[in-house]
């Protein structure tokens, strides 16, 4: 066979977890190639695209006064299409294999409580995106795999996904989701809480990758050992306008993460009230596992174990569940088949014969 005829046999199987504020693409083979922030920055006077993903977030927040960033994605939905599209085939180009002739087959993973709408807008940004077939799995049942469940276990299994603006857990048992709820509350929303506290009690406006570096290094989910540890944060003052600096303390910014942490908690305990006996009894025995970027949070874990009173598992890399899951696919053709959601119509009439 002539070489070139060869590389026509070449396929990319790329796993694709494109949430609000990362993507996430892994191909088979090649495990996570791409894990960029899901951004785009555009000039406003030329009207187009200039930056994509990291490029973009490095504009963020120092961008030039034609430039804005912005997501194209909210609460793992499409909110922008032409701007997801564009995204999303830079990150597919980004992530293919070398070779001219490569074709692409994806997964994609979406939330449970997408509408029709919603997931179509998903399906057609990818089928144009340069993808030659598209398969879409709920976000639940793709972490669940990415953690190790068996796809045959008859017991059930929970999972909770943090991410940037959503939460969704779903319990899977035999491979399908038996129960799932997603809310609209995520991690981000602590960023949001401890900028508005440090604006409003200090007169400091910070910019959003300070916000992230306080979570990150400052904040946990328990009450911190020393109330008094200090961190200096700068940004610009309110009142006159000019570069400042102020100190924050771990004891101060605990309560206001922690009210977010308690809603995602409460989120959890309340849907685990919602199981049958059956499966309670498993969730008893086996707890739940947290995945995202969410579950980066210090000490989340220890918070909603003693909030749940069960056991709480955060795998290794908890934000890679997903796209793991989604490519452990293309090595069980039939379980993709069996669980691939692409007719919408199909998804509604099994979960209804699940939750009776
Ligand atoms: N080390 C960390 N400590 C605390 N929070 C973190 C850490 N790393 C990431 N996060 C937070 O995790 C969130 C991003 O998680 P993830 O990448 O799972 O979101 P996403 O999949 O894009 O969002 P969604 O699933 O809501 O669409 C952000 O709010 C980010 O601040
Ligand atoms: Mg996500």
């Amino acid at each position: 066979m002539a070489l070139s005829s060869l590389k026509k046999l070449v396929t990319d199987y790329l796993a694709i977890d494109m949430g609000t504020a990362n993507t996430i693409i892994a191909v088979k083979g090649r495990d996570v190639v791409v894990d960029e922030p899901s951004l785009v920055a555009i000039s406003e006077t030329k009207d187009e695209i200039v930056a994509v993903g990291l490029e973009a977030a490095e504009m963020r927040g120092r961008e030039g006064r034609d430039i804005v960033v912005v997501a194209p994605l909210s609460a793992g939905v499409v909110a922008d299409y032409e701007k997801t599209k564009h995204m999303l085939a830079y990150f597919v180009k980004k992530a293919k294999s070398g070779g001219s002739q490569v074709t692409r087959e994806a997964v994609l993973s979406v939330l449970s409580d997408v509408t029709h709408v919603e997931q179509r807008a998903m399906l057609n940004a990818a089928e144009e995106s340069g993808i030659g077939r598209v398969h879409m799995l709920e976000e639940g049942l793709a972490a669940a795999f990415g953690v190790g469940v068996d796809p045959d276990d008859k017991r059930a299994s929970a999972v909770v996904d943090i991410g940037a603006a959503s939460l969704n857990i779903a319990v899977v048992t035999k491979g399908a989701i038996s129960h799932s709820r997603s809310e609209r509350i995520g991690s981000d929303q602590i960023n949001e809480a401890i900028t508005l506290h440090i604006k409003r009690n200090l007169g400091l406006q910070i910019g959003t990758e300070t916000a992230e570096e306080i979570k990150r290094n400052f904040v946990s989910a328990v009450v911190p050992d020393d109330l008094q540890d200090e961190m200096l944060v700068k940004g610009r003052d309110l009142q006159t306008g000019s570069p400042h600096a102020v100190t924050i303390t771990a004891g101060e910014v605990y309560p206001i993460a922690e009210k977010i942490v308690r809603r995602i908690a409460e989120v959890i305990k309340d849907t685990l009230t919602e199981l049958r006996p059956e499966v309670a009894a498993d969730i008893y025995d086996r707890g739940i596992v947290l995945t995202g970027g969410g579950a980066l949070l210090r000490d989340i874990d220890k918070y909603i174990r003693e909030f749940i009173d069960l056991s709480v598992i955060i795998p290794d890399e908890p934000r890679y569940a997903t796209v793991r899951g989604l490519l452990k696919m293309f090595d069980a053709p039939e379980l993709l088949d069996r669980v691939s959601r692409n007719e919408p119509g199909i998804l509604a009439d099994s979960e209804i014969s699940f939750e009776t």
